[in-house]
This record gives structure tokens, sequence and C-alpha cells, in this order.
């Protein structure tokens, strides 16, 4: 097994990450898959206390008998957990749940809808990371100007943004503040959800490359730097499959194709009444 490269954080520099990790949204009884995973070299688990997932990823863990510090898990507060006392016992059930007595990534999953200010979310996440609940913290969903506002606001340095990003949306603005700023993105629906695998040019450019379209995609988006993508997979084939992707490159007319597709609409999670302004 070939150690995945690291991303390194600058805003928070004992922070690293796999250019890969493994997302778990709608996985449940996961833990022979996330064992699997974790053989097969995945070192990044990305969870949530939303998710059905938690309780497998800790087992999961466990069952691979490979350490638990040379495994990184993240978890993510849930937007209506936000208050100071929410936010704790949140962060509490996701550990009970796991099992573990610490994640490596706390993120805030959603910006607050219900007007709880930032300040305050920012204190309990800067708490949970100084009471050793995890050691490192971030925020998923924030556009810019709400990044910038928690980064001001929290006592203790972001490492993460976690947000979508597959070859249907353009992220352009939001990818070039995580680098000046030196926050490592995590890409989630990196394969569109599945919809990547319908569309004629990235099927021609898999098949012109020898790849398959999946690793395209990640390709694309690990070469771009600063990317770490997380696809889900509840496939063994599909799973090892995703990790083969730093033996080949993409020439500067292949990344410009997979460019080309982006799209007005093509964003997946937004929900209505939740999403905040994106850039
Ligand atoms: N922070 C947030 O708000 C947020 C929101 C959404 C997602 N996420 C995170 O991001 C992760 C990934 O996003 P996602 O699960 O929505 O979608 P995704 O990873 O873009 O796509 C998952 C789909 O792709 C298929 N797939 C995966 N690898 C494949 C391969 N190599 N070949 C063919 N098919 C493949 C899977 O089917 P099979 O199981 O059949 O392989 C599944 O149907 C989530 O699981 C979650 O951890 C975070």
């Amino acid at each position: 097994m070939n150690r995945i490269p690291e991303l390194k954080s600058t805003s928070d520099p004992s922070a690293r990450l796999p250019m890969i990790g493994f997302g778990t949204s709608q996985l449940s009884d996961c833990a022979d898959t996330i064992a699997h995973a974790i053989e097969l070299g995945y070192r990044h688990i990305d969870t949530a206390w939303k998710y059905p997932s938690e309780v497998g990823v800790g087992e999961g863990i466990r069952q691979s008998g490979i350490a638990r510090q040379d495994i990184q898990v993240t978890t993510k507060v849930s937007h209506e957990y936000l208050r100071t006392d929410d936010f704790a016992r949140s962060v509490d059930e996701s550990l009970g749940r796991l099992r573990l007595d610490y994640v490596d990534f706390l993120l805030v999953h959603w910006p607050t809808t219900d007007g709880i200010p930032l300040a305050e979310t920012m204190d309990a996440l800067a708490r949970a990371r100084r009471q050793g609940k995890a050691r490192h913290i971030g925020v998923a969903n924030f556009n810019i100007a709400l990044t910038k506002e928690a980064m001001r606001l929290c006592p203790e340095p972001l490492a993460i943004l976690q947000a979508e990003y597959h070859p249907y949306l353009d992220q352009t603005r939001l990818l070039a503040f995580c680098r000046e700023v030196g926050l490592m993105f995590v890409s989630y629906c990196p394969l569109g959800r599945g919809r990547v695998f319908d569309d004629p040019v990235l099927a021609e450019l898999a098949r012109a490359r020898g790849k398959s379209i999946a690793q395209l995609a990640l390709r694309w988006q690990v070469q771009q730097g600063n990317i770490s993508p997380i696809p889900r997979s509840a496939n063994r084939a599909h799973v090892a499959e995703s990790l083969k992707v730093f033996d080949f490159e993409l020439d500067d007319a292949q990344m410009k194709a997979i460019f080309a597709l982006r799209r007005a609409n093509g964003r997946i999670a937004n929900p209505i009444g939740r999403a905040p302004a994106w850039d």
C-alpha cells in the first residue's frame, strides 16, 4: 500500500490531511466497509452527527487493527445545535457513538438558520478543541464572508473548509480564498453524487486515458492542489479504484475539458432556507 500524499494547513500549521478521504453519508452498518477502506489505505474518514454512520465508523476503525493515531476522523455538529450547551452535547454524543476520546477534525456542518451568534458557536468549537475532544476544527458550507468572520471570531485557528465540489460546480472563488488563508479544502460530493458517470465527455476522456470516470474526476481535483475529495462508496471495487489517482497526471487540455463542464445550476446540496449566499 502506498501512502497517500498529504495537504497541509497554514492557518493551523499542525494540521495535515490525506489528499483523498472516505465519505460515509447514507452508510449505516458500515463497519466492514470502513475497515476495508482503511486496509486499502484510506486514512481520513468523514462522518457527522447527522449521518447514520458514526457507530460503524468507530467500529470499522477498531476492526481495521490500524492504530487510532494513524487514522483521522472528521465529524460535524448540525446547524440546530450551535448554541453552547447543545454544541457540547452533540460533540459528546458523537464521541459516544464513535467510542473515541477525540476526533481529528470537528466541523460546524451548516451555518445557523436560527440567528445563533457566530461568536457563541466559535467559542463552543474552540472549547471542544481546548478540551482535547477535537485536534483541529473547521467549518462546512460556509461562504467566504462567513468563513472570514468565523476565523476572526474563533479563539482557536481553523484548519478546514468543507464544501461541495465536482466538475459541474465552479468553486474558483472559494478555492482561491482557501489557498490565500491557508485552509485545507475538503471536497464533498466529488463524484457529483454519481452524476459524473453519465457524462459523455468524461466517458471519452476516461477511455482515452485508460482510467475510470471516478479516477478522472478525482484526479482533476487533487491535481489542482489544496483539495481533498472524500468520495463515498459501499462497493469494494469502487473503494479501491478511487484511491488509485496518484500514478497518473492529466495534461492541460484534459484539465481544461473537465473545467469546461461547469454549469450554472450544477450545485447538488442546496437546501432551501439553510444555504448561505454562495460565492
Ligand atoms: N458537509 C456536507 O454538508 C456534506 C454534504 C454531502 C456530502 N458530504 C460528505 O461527502 C461525501 C461524498 O459525497 P456523496 O456521498 O454525497 O457523493 P459522491 O461521493 O460524490 O458520490 C457517491 C456515489 O458515487 C458512487 N461511487 C463512488 N465511487 C465510485 C467509483 N469509483 N465508481 C463508480 N461509482 C462510484 C457511489 O456508489 P457505490 O456505493 O455503488 O460505489 C455513490 O452512489 C459524503 O459521503 C459525506 O461524507 C458532506
